[in-house]
């Protein structure tokens, strides 16, 4: 296994650059998995379309890029999902790949989970294209407004595209220069039936019907043979885990690259005698390129990062605020699932707590977890249930966080996301019920793996109870009875 070389743009050689215009780069990015940003819960901020834009217009050869599957799907199916805020997330990312001139998209398990309707909207014929070897549509569907294509190969021309202007793609070498020779790179693409079938984790409902699934072994032969005379570059990409990519790679060594798309969390590059086996990782945070030279007649694989170094490029941006805007519109945070609390108890707010617990709730209002709603106001996202659901008490439960104007004391992590709702706590703090408080087994202990989830891997990497509690720990403070003097 060769490390995967973290290829710094900056520190991109210029003999590497000049020699590689005469041939072309192809590009992969991970499943995308409606990771449109870095949510900037912490740093490194990584990923996005719009610092993979701005990545794409810096390179100086032709270039051709490809996703490989899975528009949205994944852990965004956790709480605060909406799925309507998929289909937004998935219109959005699409836009983002016409404009960053992807040419295919490959079919994964969570873009059939959208449903055949909502793909063949996603994906009317056009620029990018719906592509998977081993799956086809029988029968029509009647009643369906759209037609939905999903081509078992598509052949690329990369070196003499015209320069397009938005996207940047497919720039020709300067004038003047020869002209490129055009490279013709074939794409076969396969979904792995192990996650569909009825041995996949999921087994209800993830085979829509009318769509039949082909076991690669059977449905990549007879297409190589179709290829070998179209293309000088042969590409798999395989939607399946990495150990299947290997044994694909394997028994067909026609394929110069096998780009494998799941559930990979970081690149890993892998040279399998003549054939490149690589993934990017998952959310197009990293991606592949493989850089063909035709004098030589062979090409490199590197990884990119795509890091904060990259500025954010203007048109994702504006995609970008339009998906927000449309959130707002659809009003997304009314729409999430609310599950019911258990007994008669119900959240009554932060300041709610204060009279009884005074020094507690000063020092917690100093603290950054009382500011947490404010800070998605200031990053314009307080409107997206997927960064609420964190910032706020209990939005995926009845009397929890609504809105800013109707639960204005349910913002910021506040007490109750700790201790859990309190009214009955509030109810029952009364010297002559003291003894039943107690037998309550005591309101609000806090487990340390309460904060972990929030504070996961992928919002909070250097979480630690000790230190982080370390760092809001209360007060020390007698709470107060109703009645007592103080
Ligand atoms: C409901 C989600 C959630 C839970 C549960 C949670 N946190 Fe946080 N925490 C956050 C968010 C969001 C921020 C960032 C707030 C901001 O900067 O706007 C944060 C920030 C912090 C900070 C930085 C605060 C500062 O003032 O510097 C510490 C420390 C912290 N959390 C510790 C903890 C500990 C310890 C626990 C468990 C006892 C915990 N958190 C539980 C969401 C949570
Ligand atoms: C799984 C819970 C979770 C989700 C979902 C979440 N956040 Fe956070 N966020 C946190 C935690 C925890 C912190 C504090 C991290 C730390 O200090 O280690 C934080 C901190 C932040 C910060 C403050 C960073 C700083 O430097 O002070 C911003 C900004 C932020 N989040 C924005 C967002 C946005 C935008 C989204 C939605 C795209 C989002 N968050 C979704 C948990 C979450
Ligand atoms: C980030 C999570 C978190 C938030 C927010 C939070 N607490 Fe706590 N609280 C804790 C932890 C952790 C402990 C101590 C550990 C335990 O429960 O044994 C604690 C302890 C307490 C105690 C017991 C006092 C003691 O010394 O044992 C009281 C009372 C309390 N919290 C009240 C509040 C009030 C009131 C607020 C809001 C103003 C609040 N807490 C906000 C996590 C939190
Ligand atoms: C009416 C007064 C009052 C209010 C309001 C109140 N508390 Fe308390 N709380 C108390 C008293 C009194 C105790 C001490 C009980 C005891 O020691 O048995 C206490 C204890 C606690 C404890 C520690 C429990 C234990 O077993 O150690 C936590 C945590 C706590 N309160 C959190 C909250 C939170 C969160 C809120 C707001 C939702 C809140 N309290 C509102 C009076 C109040």
């Amino acid at each position: 296994m060769i490390p995967c070389t973290l290829l710094l743009l900056a520190l991109l050689p210029a003999s590497l650059q000049a020699q590689s215009a005469l041939g072309g780069c192809l590009l992969f990015s991970g499943e995308e998995r409606g990771y449109l940003e870095p949510c900037g819960c912490a740093k490194p901020l990584l990923g996005g379309i719009a610092k993979r834009h701005t990545f794409l217009k810096s390179l100086s050869e032709p270039w051709l890029s490809v996703s490989l599957g899975d528009l949205v799907g994944g852990d965004t199916l956790a709480a605060g999902h909406v799925r309507r805020q998929d289909e937004l997330k998935a219109e959005t990312l699409i836009q983002a790949l016409k404009i960053m001139d992807h040419s295919i998209h490959n079919l994964g398990e969570m873009d059939l989970d959208m449903g055949l309707e909502v793909l063949a909207y996603l994906f009317p014929p056009g620029p990018v294209t719906l592509l998977s070897s081993n799956i086809r549509l029988s029968g029509s569907h009647p009643g369906t407004p759209y037609t939905l294509e999903i081509v078992p190969y598509k052949v690329c021309e990369v070196g003499a595209r015209p320069v397009q202007d938005s996207g940047g793609g497919g720039a020709t070498p300067d004038k003047g220069a020869r002209p490129a020779p055009t490279l013709r790179i074939g794409f076969l693409g396969i979904l792995s039936p192990t996650l569909l079938g009825p041995s996949s984790v999921a087994e209800k409902g993830r085979m829509p019907p009318g769509v039949e699934i082909i076991p690669p072994a059977e449905a990549l032969p007879p297409l190589i043979r179709e290829l070998k005379d179209k293309a000088d570059v042969l590409v798999l990409l395989s939607h399946a885990p990495l150990e299947e990519s290997l044994e694909l790679a394997s028994d067909f060594p026609e394929f110069h690259l096998v780009a494998s798309g799941h559930g990979v969390e970081h690149p890993i590059v892998i040279k399998k005698d003549n054939t490149w086996v690589f993934t990017p990782g998952i959310k197009g945070k990293h991606l592949v390129l493989y850089r063909y030279n035709p004098d030589k007649g062979s090409g490199v694989v590197e990884t990119v990062t795509l890091d904060e170094r990259l500025e954010d490029s203007a048109p994702m941006l504006s995609l970008l605020d339009n998906y927000q805007e449309r959130l707002k519109e659809e009003k997304l945070l009314s729409r999430v699932e609310r599950f019911p609390l258990p007994g008669q108890t119900s959240y009554v707010g932060s300041r709610a707590c204060s009279p009884c617990h005074p020094a507690v709730s000063q020092h917690w209002g100093s603290t950054l977890h009382a500011a947490a709603y404010e800070t998605l106001l200031k990053a314009g996202r307080a409107s997206d249930p997927e960064c609420v659901t964190c910032h706020v008490v209990g939005l995926n439960y009845a009397s929890g966080f609504q809105s800013q104007d109707i639960s204005p004391d349910l913002t910021g992590v506040g007490c109750e996301t700790c201790h859990g709702p309190g009214s009955l706590h509030i109810a029952n703090a009364r010297r002559d019920r003291a003894k039943d408080l107690s037998l309550q087994g005591g309101y609000g202990k806090v487990s340390p793996e309460l904060c972990k989830g929030c504070h996961d891997p992928e919002h909070s990497p250097t979480f630690q109870f000790g230190p982080y509690w370390e760092k809001i720990r209360h007060p020390v403070e007698t709470p107060v009875y109703p009645g007592d003097s103080r």
